[in-house]
């Protein structure tokens, strides 16, 4: 098994791969290492939605990695010739020198050689900065802050080009999912797209915690 994805149960809710592993195992270390495979934070529904929409796109960005499960499904799925972006500060990790998290998710992108793949250890609002690329796909998945989602939607969809697609995670309240009306990606996307009183995106699919909006022509 490359990498484990969340699975939704209608009796607990949601069964994670992770949930069944000794606390021991669940240390990114053990994923660097090979003892499991690295860990989705999204369903496998959720991770088809993602391989579709970057079908041949080549300027793809995804702000927040993690464990690298969501760039694979970019990677092994974008043009050939493609760029993919990934930005993660990692900033989590117990022991920044070792930062294992940060080496899983590179074994993990790496396994895949198809196009070009650039790390930028930055958070979103620091790698705009110097940000000049247009965008087809811009994957928003880092700060769920209602401040840092909405931070993420001002500076980097104004680079998404005509027909490129923006994709919120943890942005839908679903059947047996994970996400309530007070997440910050749930907000955002309601008073962006639910009520829309003029606007050049429109929601073309939604899937699970998922949400995704074209740019209009
Ligand atoms: C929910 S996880 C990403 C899960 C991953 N996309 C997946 O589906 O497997 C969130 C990640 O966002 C990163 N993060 C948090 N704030 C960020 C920011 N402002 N810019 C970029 N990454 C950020 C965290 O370090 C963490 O790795």
């Amino acid at each position: 098994m490359k990498y484990a994805l969340l699975e939704l149960t209608h009796s607990s809710k949601i069964a994670t791969y992770q949930s069944d592993l000794s606390p021991f195992l669940r240390h990114p270390a053990c994923a660097w290492l090979g003892l499991r495979p690295v860990l989705a934070q999204h369903t496998a529904e959720e991770h088809a939605l993602l391989e579709r929409w970057a079908k041949g796109r080549s300027r793809i960005v995804e702000i927040g990695v993690a464990e690298g499960v969501s760039a694979i499904a970019l990677r092994e799925n974008m043009d050939a010739n493609g760029t993919l972006y990934l930005i993660d500060p990692f900033h989590l990790s117990r022991f920044p020198l070792l930062n294992f998290t940060k080496r899983a998710a590179h074994r993990a992108v790496g396994r895949s050689r198809r196009g070009r793949v650039i790390w930028i250890e930055q958070f979103s609002f620091d790698a705009i900065r110097a940000w000049k690329e247009p965008i087809d796909l811009l994957l928003i998945d880092g700060d769920h802050s209602e401040k840092g989602v909405r931070a993420d939607w001002e500076q980097w969809s104004p680079f998404v080009v005509p027909g490129g697609i923006v994709i919120f995670h943890d942005a839908r309240l679903f059947d047996a999912g994970w996400t309530n009306p007070d997440y910050g990606p749930v907000k955002l996307v309601d008073a962006l797209f639910r009520n829309p009183k003029t606007s050049d995106w429109k929601v073309v699919e939604e899937m699970h915690s998922m949400l995704v909006v074209e740019r209009s022509r």
